[in-house]
């Protein structure tokens, strides 16, 4: 039947209406909040390249942490600046390393948020990329897994509750499956970063971490933004090795890549509202052109229609407010 026995603004009168026959939901229950730790960091330091997000010592993440919990977001992902860098980026498998610290102290303080642990070795490396380097200056992909799974079990020993790799090496999350197995740490999720692109969209992390490549770019191991039917190629992958969640990221440039992922797996997706996206917003709000609240929720509301469960979001706070008043 069409017009005018068909009228669709007939639901779109009263915002009760619109509530009623509203197809997707956004709830501070949905989201994980990015936090960046620091070794040997003393109280907050603002990230010039993302307003509104710090630097954190460990004590201040444990409060960070807990004024997430506080808003009902179910959990944190840890992304750690070492004290120091090495050509193999050793201190992301030591069990007193930033990250391994800031789980400990996290979990005794607030036991029931969950700590996500970003599983890579960019922050940790001189020369920043996310792998071992050959002589030819490519990323060695099975010496890199060997360490990659050291950094896991570490994680998994200092009480992480899910470990979230964003290396993109290959064959990742069935090593990481079997290190864990090996470790008794069996019923360790993993939540792989199974679609991740080689972005522009992460420049200001990389400022915030610390971990732009000296030479080269990522291109050789992370996914080209031109193709979608890899990422599920990529996805299914995982899913064979032992994936528990599957991420897409970036988020918005690539909703069609999270709506195929969903349909294809089944798996819960999580999608990454990754630094730049952030930035953008913050941008366009400081300059008085958008309605920051407004774009953060569309922006999100659109990613969890996509087809996202989870959404990670340096936003998590202030939407899980706004949500609340
Ligand atoms: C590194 C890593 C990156 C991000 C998360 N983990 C950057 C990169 O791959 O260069 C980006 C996140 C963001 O931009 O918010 N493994």
């Amino acid at each position: 039947m069409a017009f005018p026995e068909t009228r669709l603004r007939r639901l779109r009168k009263t915002g009760a209406l619109r509530s009623l026959v509203r197809e997707t939901s956004l709830s501070p229950a949905d989201l994980i909040s990015p936090m960046f730790v620091v070794a040997g960091g003393q109280g907050r330091a603002p990230i010039a390249s993302m307003p509104g997000v710090d630097h954190l010592s460990i004590d201040a993440a444990v409060e960070e942490a807990g004024a997430a919990a506080a808003l009902e977001v179910p959990g944190v992902m840890l992304f750690g600046l070492p004290a120091e860098k090495d050509a193999v980026g050793s201190e992301a498998w030591d069990d007193e390393g930033v990250v391994q610290l800031a789980t400990r102290a996290i979990k005794a303080a607030h036991p029931d948020l969950l700590v996500i642990t970003d599983l890579c070795l960019c922050e940790y490396t001189s020369h920043g990329h996310c792998g071992v380097l050959r002589a030819d200056g490519a990323v060695d992909n099975d010496e890199t897994l060997e360490l990659l799974g050291r950094i896991a079990v570490s994680h998994a020993r200092a009480g992480a509750d899910a470990l979230a790799p964003s290396d993109m090496m290959d064959g990742r999350v069935g090593h990481l499956r079997a290190a864990l197995d090996e470790a008794g740490e069996s019923d360790m999720p993993i939540i792989a970063h199974s679609a991740k692109y080689a972005s522009a969209f992460y420049g200001p992390f990389r400022d915030a971490a610390d971990c732009a490549p000296q030479e080269g770019d990522r291109r050789g191991y992370q996914l080209d933004p031109a193709n979608a039917a890899e990422a599920v190629r990529e996805a299914e992958l995982d899913v064979d090795e032992g994936a528990d969640v599957l991420m897409v990221k970036p988020a918005l440039p690539y909703l069609d890549v999270i709506r195929r992922v969903k349909e294809r797996t089944g798996l819960p997706v999580a999608a990454y509202q990754v630094s730049g996206e952030y930035a953008m917003i913050k941008a366009a709000a400081a300059a008085g052109v958008l309605d920051e609240r407004a774009a953060v929720l569309e922006a999100l509301t659109g990613i969890r229609r996509a087809g996202a469960d989870v959404v990670i979001t340096y936003y998590a706070k202030d939407v899980a407010q706004w949500l609340q008043t």
